[in-house]
């Protein structure tokens, strides 16, 4: 594995190529995506409303995240491309408890093998987790505009849409930078918002509902691959109908053992010619 995976974040940025990055909570997925050439992959609590039956994220706790990050890292190392950089989501209650409480959680989160952690937020609480983290040695991405964690208080979810909230949003971008982020989700804001930041940062941004002036952009991999089902939010680009195709097959299958077609005799084990006959006649002793 290479040794500094997450510096092809700034190099990137630096030669002006775009990042592409995918949220994903299993060792298929990352396996998938990683031999597709999706530059970072991120165990997002988004888990909670994608897989998990959740209408939030604020349930999902350490534990699952450990779990599915620990599922993540180890299909992205089974994949062609072992290098890839895996980053995780601390989860919501998980870096506001204290430095040591920050770091316990941190280093549990590290050891499941991912190269990141992910904060959102630009409050007070959301930089010292930054700088401890950071000077622990872990890298710290953040994540500002509509983050999910604190949803439950916005009353809009496109965030920046003043000209005093869009310079707050380019303050705590310049806070997490200086609190050594290595880059900075930017979700659900003006377009204008998000290049403005993008411009004065010199770590890279990944945009999501945040246009196409991030120096990159991450989708959940269930709203890409459609998934999810549903109407999806405005930001989702479907590339496959997901849902269709695995529906369909889930009626073939149903129907084909309703029909006795499934098993056929290629999908099972006959016993050779000869044991059979012997234990016929030695059944029938
Ligand atoms: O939880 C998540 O999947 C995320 C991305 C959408 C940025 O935070």
């Amino acid at each position: 594995m290479a040794a500094f995976p997450l510096q092809t974040f700034y190099q990137k940025k630096r030669r002006g190529e775009r990042i592409a990055m995918v949220s994903l909570y299993d060792a298929p997925s990352a396996r998938l995506c990683s031999e597709a050439g999706v530059d970072a992959l991120l165990i997002g609590d988004s888990m909670g409303n994608v897989i998990l039956g959740y209408d939030n994220t604020v349930s999902v706790t350490l534990n699952d995240m450990m779990c599915h990050a620990a599922a993540v890292v180890r299909g992205a190392k089974a994949s062609s491309r072992p290098e890839v950089p895996v980053i995780a989501d601390m989860p919501f209650g998980s870096y506001h408890g204290g430095a040591d409480d920050i770091a316990r959680n941190g280093t549990l989160l590290m050891q499941t093998g991912v190269h990141g952690l992910k904060v959102e937020g630009g409050n007070q609480g959301t930089l010292e987790a930054v700088k401890r983290l950071t000077q622990m040695g872990a890298p710290v991405m953040g994540h500002l505009g509509f983050t999910p964690q604190s949803s439950l208080k916005f009353s809009q979810t496109v965030q920046g849409k003043t000209a005093a909230t869009a310079n707050e949003l380019l303050e705590a971008a310049k806070r997490l930078e200086a609190a050594g982020c290595f880059g900075i989700v930017l979700e659900v804001m003006p377009l204008e918002v998000a290049q403005r930041i993008t411009e004065t940062l010199t770590i890279p941004t990944i945009g999501i509902g945040a246009g196409a002036g991030c120096d990159g952009q991450v989708l959940v991999w269930h709203d890409l691959a459609g998934l999810s089902g549903g109407e999806p939010f405005r930001f989702v680009k479907r590339y496959a109908d997901g849902y269709a195709l695995l529906s369909q097959a889930a009626r073939d299958y149903v129907s084909e053992v309703h029909a006795g077609k499934f098993p056929a005799s290629e999908h099972g084990w006959p016993m050779p010619a000869e044991e059979l006959e012997l234990w016929k006649k030695e059944s029938k002793e």
